[in-house]
Order: structure tokens, then sequence, then C-alpha cells
């Protein structure tokens, strides 16, 4: 009887990795899960922040980013669709403005921004907020920073005044609104 010999030097290609699916799903408020970052995610939440505006400008690197969000992981809620983070946002109790809790952060993965899912990472901070049981939220925002300031406005957020950054000594916009 003759044996079939599997030649030892040919190797299987090895199977081609999927691209992640372009399309996102018609139901983002369904489909968006949000938790709180894991040691994993905090990596990925850094790189997020550290390659998007306004800090890859400022020339964050994705260390200063881990280091900057470390102190804030309690407030971190991480945006997923499935196992892939898509966005992240920050709210805290205290912030600027007096009695108004603080939405320090809200990025969204650039090649999924327009979309609609900034419109559901808000609407998580928006609750987290009120599960803290503020009537108002405020954030901070660079003035130069269109479309996060059209996408605040659309949201309902208003300028309440301008402040001068203690950090970069830039001007902000304080905006807010109400929950
Ligand atoms: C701000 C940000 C979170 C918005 O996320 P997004 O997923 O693009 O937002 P959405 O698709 O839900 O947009 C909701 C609305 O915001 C407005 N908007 C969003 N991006 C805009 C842009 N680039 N230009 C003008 N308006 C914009 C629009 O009115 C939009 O409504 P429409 O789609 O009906 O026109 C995203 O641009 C981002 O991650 N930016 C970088 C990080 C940042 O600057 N964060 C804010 C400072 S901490």
């Amino acid at each position: 009887m003759t044996m079939k010999q599997v030649d030892p030097g040919v190797e299987m290609a090895p199977a081609p990795v999927l691209e992640a699916a372009v399309g996102l799903p018609n139901d983002l408020t369904a489909a968006v899960k949000f938790t709180l970052p894991t040691d994993e995610d905090m990596t990925a939440v850094a790189a997020l922040r550290a390659s998007s505006e306004p800090w890859k400008s400022r020339g964050e690197t994705q260390e200063d980013s881990l280091k900057a969000l470390a102190q804030l992981k309690p407030y971190i809620h991480v945006a997923k669709l499935q196992t892939q983070i898509v966005g992240y946002v920050t709210v805290e109790r205290d912030g600027p403005v007096p009695g108004a809790a603080y939405l320090r952060n809200i990025v969204v993965k650039q090649e999924l921004r327009k979309k609609g899912l900034g419109a559901v990472v808000l609407e998580q901070a928006l609750r987290a907020a009120r599960d803290m049981y503020r009537k108002t939220i405020a954030l901070r925002v660079d003035p130069s920073n269109a479309p996060a300031v059209s996408f605040y406005r659309k949201a309902g957020f208003t300028t309440v005044a301008t402040v001068v950054s203690k950090k970069s000594g830039k001007l902000r916009l304080l905006m807010s609104r109400e929950l």
C-alpha cells in the first residue's frame, strides 16, 4: 500500500485577515455598547486620543494620553461595536461650571465619524450625567475645533462663557446644556 507523502516544505498560506466591515449597523443606538475600560481598552483608548485632534496637533504621545486617561479611568465610557472600540467619552460629576457635570473628552474613531456615532456616544454621556443627579452638563472646547463646536451646537449646547485655558493660555468656549 502506498501512502501519500505530505511535502513538509510546502506551507499552507495563512487565512487572510478579514478587514473590518465598512458599513455600520442601521440601529446604532442598539448596536453600540458602553463599558468601563479594561486595562487592555485603556491602551486602545489612549491610541485613539493620541491619534485624534486636538491632541495630535498638540504633540501628545500615546504615553501622554495613557497617563492623562489613567486619571480619568472611573469616568471613561468606552463605546464598542461588537469587540471593536469605536470611541469613548468621559463624564465627571464636577467641572468648571459649579453644579454641572463635566464632559472632558469625546472621541469617535476617525474613519467612523459623521455617521451618527458621536450622537450615540454623547447620549451615553447625558445619561451618565443624569445618573449623577445633575441637571446641567458643561464642557470646554477650542473654538478653532469647528467639527466639535458644530457637533455640540447641534446637540443643544450653547456657549456660556469664553475662558482662558490655564494649561495653554488659549481661548476656550465654555458650553453647557440642560439634561
Ligand atoms: C466631535 C466628534 C466626536 C463628532 O463625532 P461624529 O461621529 O462625527 O458625530 P455625528 O456623526 O454623530 O454628528 C452629529 C452632528 O454633529 C455635527 N457634526 C459632526 N461632525 C461635523 C463636522 N466635521 N462638521 C460640521 N458638523 C459636524 C453635524 O451637525 C452632525 O449632524 P448631521 O450628521 O445630521 O449633519 C468627532 O468629530 C471627533 O471625534 N472629533 C475629534 C475629537 C474632538 O475634537 N472631540 C471634541 C473635543 S474633546
